[in-house]
C-alpha cells in the first residue's frame, strides 16, 4: 500500500480543471489527446480505458454489483481535462499527430481545432540522452535553469488555464541507459548536481524534479531511471506526492505478462521465448540507437523471470532462454508488427511451440494508458496517498516497487491489486476470492 498523508479516508471532492502535462508531445501524446477530445466530442468510445470503461465488482457473490469503476471512485471529467506539454520540436499537436500518422487524417480533422492550439513548451534537453534527435525548441543554459523554467511552465499552465491541480505523464522519448549515480542518490546531491549542471543527470529527471517540486504526481510512461532514483524518492515522500512507473506495458510485453502466468498456472515448462518487433516510428528510430535499445531491454527482459520463478521451478523455467529485439524498419510507422516463438513442454518433456504475430498499433494501445494513469494519480492524490503506486503496475512493464520487494509483473494480479485499492479507498470489502462457498452461503 502506498503511503497515506491522511489516515481520515477523506477522498477531496473532484472540483475544477486537471490539466495533463507531458514532456513529449510525439505519436503517444498526440493519440492520447486527440482520443480524448473525440470521445467528448461524442465520436468515438474510450476503448482499452479502465476508468471509462471498466466496471468492478463489489460484495458478495450472491449479490451482483458491477459499477462503473468512473461512478465508484470519484474521477476527474473528460470534460474538465486540460492538456500541454513539451518537446523540442516547435509542431503543434495537429502538425504532430499528422507527422505520427498513427491516426487517419479524417479523424485528426474531426479534433485540429482543440490541437492546433497546443504548442509544446520549450524542452529540456541534451542530445547525449537521445542522440538520434535535434530540435531548436530547448531551454537554454544548464540543469538549474532547465529546473526554474519547467516549475515556471507548471505554473503559469496552471494559471493561464484556471487549473485546480496538475499531473504530469513523461510521452518523451527513451533515453541512453544510466545506472544510478552519486548526482542522484539523495535529494541534497541533486540539487548539487543541478546546480553544477552535472550531465549524469538526465532532462527526463529533471522533469520530475520540476513537478514533485510543484507538487504534482508524476508517471514515467519510458524505462528511463526517472523517479526511482533515491533523490526523487525522497522529494516525493517529503512533498507527499504520488509517483509510478515506468514504461507503459502495451504490445509484445503486455501479451507475455497475459500468457506466461497461464502457462504457469498450468505448469508448462519453458524453454524459450524469442520476441521480435519491426516498428517505423520515431520511436523505433530512437530505440535503434544501440544505448536507448539497452534501456528498453533491461524493462522487457524482467518480465519473465518474475512470473515464471525459474529459482522455485529449475526443470520447468530454469534454463529457459529470453531474447527481446527491436528493429527499425520505417515503412511499417507506428503500426508494429511483434513476432513471438515460444518453445514450451509438456507431460514427459514433450516440446511444443506457440507462434504469435501481433500487427498492433503501439500508440493506440498507449493512449488510453495515459488517461488512466493521469486520472488515478489525481485521484491517488486528492486521497492522500503520496511515494510509489505500486497498485499502478497493471500499466507498467517494470513496475516500481519499494526496495526490497519484487516487482509483480502477472497481469491479473495487478488487476486484482488495483481493483482492490479502489475498494478500499471507499471502504468496500476487499475481495480474495477464498469464499467456502459449500458451507459458507455468502461467499466472496
Ligand atoms: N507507444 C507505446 O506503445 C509505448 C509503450 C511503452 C513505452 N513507450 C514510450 O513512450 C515514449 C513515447 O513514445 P512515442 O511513440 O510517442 O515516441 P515519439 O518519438 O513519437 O515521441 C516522443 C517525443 O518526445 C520528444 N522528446 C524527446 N526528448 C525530450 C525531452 N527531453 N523533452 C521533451 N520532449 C522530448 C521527442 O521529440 C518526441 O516528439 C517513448 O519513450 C516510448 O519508448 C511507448
Amino acid at each position: 500500500m502506498a503511503r497515506m498523508a491522511r489516515t481520515d479516508g477523506v477522498i477531496t471532492p473532484v472540483k475544477g480543471k486537471l490539466g495533463i502535462l507531458m514532456p513529449g508531445l510525439g505519436a503517444v501524446a498526440t493519440t492520447f489527446i486527440a482520443g480524448v477530445e473525440s470521445i467528448r466530442r461524442g465520436f468515438s468510445e474510450p476503448i482499452g480505458s479502465v476508468t471509462q470503461m471498466g466496471h468492478i465488482r463489489l460484495g458478495k457473490r450472491t449479490e451482483p454489483k458491477f459499477p462503473l469503476v468512473r461512478e465508484f471512485v470519484p474521477l476527474a471529467h473528460l470534460d474538465d481535462l486540460v492538456f500541454g506539454g513539451w518537446d523540442l520540436f516547435e509542431d503543434d499537436c495537429e502538425t504532430a499527430a499528422r507527422k505520427a500518422a498513427v491516426l487517419e487524417p479524417r479523424h485528426i480533422d474531426q479534433v485540429a481545432g482543440l490541437l492546433r492550439t497546443i504548442r509544446p513548451m520549450r524542452a529540456a534537453f541534451d542530445p547525449t540522452y537521445v542522440k538520434r534527435l535535434s530540435g531548436n525548441n530547448v531551454i537554454p543554459g544548464g540543469r538549474r535553469d532547465w529546473a526554474n523554467q519547467l516549475r515556471q511552465d507548471i505554473r503559469d499552465f496552471k494559471m493561464r488555464h484556471g487549473l485546480d491541480r496538475v499531473v504530469v505523464v513523461w510521452c518523451g522519448s527513451t533515453e541512453a541507459f544510466t545506472t544510478p549515480s552519486e548526482a542522484t542518490l539523495s535529494l541534497a546531491a541533486l540539487e548539487r548536481a543541478l546546480d553544477e549542471n552535472d550531465p549524469r543527470v538526465p532532462p527526463s529527471l529533471v522533469y520530475a524534479y520540476a513537478a514533485l517540486m510543484e507538487g504534482c504526481p508524476y508517471a514515467n510512461g519510458a524505462p528511463n531511471l526517472t523517479v526511482d532514483t533515491p533523490a526523487l524518492l525522497e522529494l516525493a515522500d517529503k512533498n507527499q506526492v504520488p509517483i509510478c512507473g515506468k514504461d507503459f506495458k502495451t504490445g509484445q510485453t503486455l501479451m507475455k505478462t497475459i500468457i506466461a502466468p497461464g502457462l504457469k498456472a498450468r505448469l508448462i515448462g519453458l524453454n524459450g521465448w524469442f520476441s521480435t518487433n519491426i516498428l517505423g516510428n520515431r520511436d523505433g528510430e530512437v530505440l535503434d540507437d544501440p544505448e536507448s535499445f539497452k534501456t528498453k531491454e533491461e524493462s522487457k527482459l524482467s518480465v519473465l523471470h518474475t512470473i515464471l520463478q525459474p529459482d522455485i521451478y529449475p526443470s520447468l523455467y530454469g534454463n529457459m532462454y529470453h531474447k527481446v529485439r527491436i528493429e527499425y524498419y520505417p515503412p511499417r510507422g507506428d503500426n508494429k508488427e511483434g513476432w513471438d516463438n515460444l518453445d514450451i513442454k509438456g507431460w514427459l518433456g514433450y516440446p511444443m511451440q506457440i507462434k504469435i504475430d501481433f500487427l498492433c498499433r503501439d500508440s493506440i494501445l498507449a493512449a488510453p494508458l495515459v488517461l488512466d494513469l493521469a486520472l488515478f494519480l489525481d485521484l491517488a492524490q486528492r486521497a492522500g496517498m503520496y511515494g510509489i503506486q505500486e497498485w499502478l503496475s497493471f500499466y507498467f512493464k517494470s513496475p516500481q516497487v519499494r526496495e526490497g520487494l519484487y516487482a509483480e509483473h502477472d497481469l491479473f494480479i495487478q488487476k486484482l491489486k488495483l481493483e482492490n485499492t479502489l475498494r478500499h479507498l471507499m471502504n468496500e470489502e476487499i475481495i480474495t476470492h477464498l469464499g467456502l462457498d459449500y458451507y459458507e452461503p455468502n461467499a466472496t
